[in-house]
């Protein structure tokens, strides 16, 4: 089958789907987060079920896929349904607890044993009677009572003393989701911002959080060795897929040799501090983790500061923006006119939304060097709104790729449900639909 006929085939089962029910992609009341998908609370999550029919669509019509690219990996959606079809994956974030998160997913998935050492850890946590503080660093009584610091101080010394890494790092992430809970921000946004003194007061035990947490991942990990063995993709605990996970900027230099076939992935909507602020979502939980056990941490700097995620994040830079615009604004006409509009209402607003396009654009042609030639793409991407303009990511994206040499497929578009982001995000209210863009390289 030449090229444009596989296009069509592969575009004719997508619609297939959307034939007997228009809402079939908002995925309405079909879509849970088990399984490793549970593993982790991330923002802006994509949803599984969907990655893995379109993953699926693909694969019925292009043989030749073995490994799948996201350069945006997240929680490590795209990972967890890969290794469900037992597929090689290669990962990419500049966000450490996203690195942690997909180090998880990609196993040693040695169930029993972990239950023997998470009963452990749970009785060292609660024998420990020290009051000394485990970690340091700026704003510790800001963002947690002296009580909660004892108590995560004792669960950090009981996951120190665990001699095995892999057990380590689940215990890590549970640690990373019972800080969220137990910490003075509120659970409402993902910037930092302090709960109010009478919340504050109702803290929960972090040595209890901590246990449910734990016993919940301990849940999920038996449900996807479940899965993947179901699938036959399970060899000795340990899933058939090579996983390759690297902390990185996207848009900078990235050193692989692999080659990927498939690629599926969600960018960010916009720079990180003024849409989803994943770094300050993550900045305290990794002030608790020892990240000498991530293994794939290279980025440094990350944590000197509560936003330095977020300012080396894409688009977090707004030097040079003059430059940047010069050089990308002949290869995306709906990017011109996006940028004329915003710039009569407020000019300043521009700056923001080059550097973010510029540095999507470099991730773009870093991603496009690890696909093989006629690699398929799946981009879930949001249209966010500046100055109350649509920033029109979908036709950017297409006009940017298409500069590049590659083919427009399909576009899907479908409502964003509405969990997927925390209530007080300014972003989320004003997004409700997302498109997935489908391309060929
Ligand atoms: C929409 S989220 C991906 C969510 C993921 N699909 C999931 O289901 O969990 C976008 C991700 O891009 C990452 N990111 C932002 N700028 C980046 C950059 N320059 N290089 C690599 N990752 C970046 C963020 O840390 C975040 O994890």
């Amino acid at each position: 089958m030449n090229e444009q006929n596989r296009d069509r085939a592969l575009l004719n089962r997508i619609n297939a789907y959307s034939l007997e029910d228009e809402a079939y992609w908002s995925f309405r009341g079909r879509s849970k987060r088990q399984h490793c998908h549970g593993l982790l609370q991330y923002p802006a999550m994509m949803i599984p079920e969907m990655q893995g029919e379109l993953i699926d669509a693909v694969l019925a019509e292009d043989r030749n896929v073995r490994r799948v690219l996201d350069p945006f990996v997240g929680s490590g959606t795209t990972l967890g349904e890969a290794m469900c079809r037992g597929l090689d994956f290669l990962g990419i974030d500049i966000n450490p607890l996203a690195i942690l998160a997909c180090e998880v997913k990609s196993g040693p998935l040695y169930t029993a044993k972990l239950q023997e050492k998470a009963d452990l850890v749970l009785d060292a946590a609660k024998k420990d009677s020290s009051a000394e503080i485990a970690v340091h660093f700026d704003g510790i009584d800001k963002w947690f009572t002296k009580s909660t610091q004892v108590e995560l101080s004792a669960i950090y010394r009981a996951i120190k003393n665990e001699p095995s890494k892999w057990a380590r790092k689940v215990f890590w992430l549970s640690l990373s989701s019972t800080v969220r809970t137990v910490c003075n921000s509120r659970s409402s946004t993902y910037k930092l911002h302090i709960k109010t003194e009478e919340k504050i007061k109702q803290t929960p035990s972090a040595i209890e959080e901590f246990e449910k947490k734990l016993n919940k991942n301990i849940e999920n990990i038996v449900a996807q060795k479940e899965i993947l063995d179901k699938n036959q993709v399970l060899k000795r605990a340990t899933s058939v897929s090579d996983v390759v996970i690297k902390n990185a900027d996207s848009a900078g230099k990235i050193r692989s040799s692999l080659k990927c076939d498939l690629l599926v992935s969600s960018p960010p909507y916009g720079d990180n501090q003024t849409t989803v602020t994943y770094g300050q979502f993550s900045y305290l939980p990794l002030m608790w983790i020892d990240l000498s056990d991530i293994e794939n941490m290279t980025q440094a700097g990350l944590l000197a500061h509560k936003s330095a995620i977020d300012s080396m994040s894409l688009g977090g830079s707004k030097k040079g923006s003059n430059t940047k615009y010069q050089e990308i604004k002949e290869r995306s006409r709906s990017l011109v006119s996006c940028v004329e509009k915003i710039k009569a209402v407020n000019p300043e607003n521009i700056k923001k939304l080059i550097s973010f396009i510029y540095d999507l654009d470099n991730a773009i042609c870093n991603s496009l060097s690890f696909l093989r030639e006629n690699a398929y793409m799946v981009w879930t991407l949001g249209n966010r709104r500046i100055s109350d303009i649509e920033v029109p990511l979908d036709s950017i994206m297409r006009e940017l790729l298409e500069s590049r040499g590659c083919h427009f497929v399909h576009k899907l578009e479908r409502d964003i449900p509405s969990k997927r982001m925390a209530n007080r995000n300014q972003i989320a209210a004003t997004m409700v639909k997302e498109s997935i863009l489908i391309m060929r390289k």
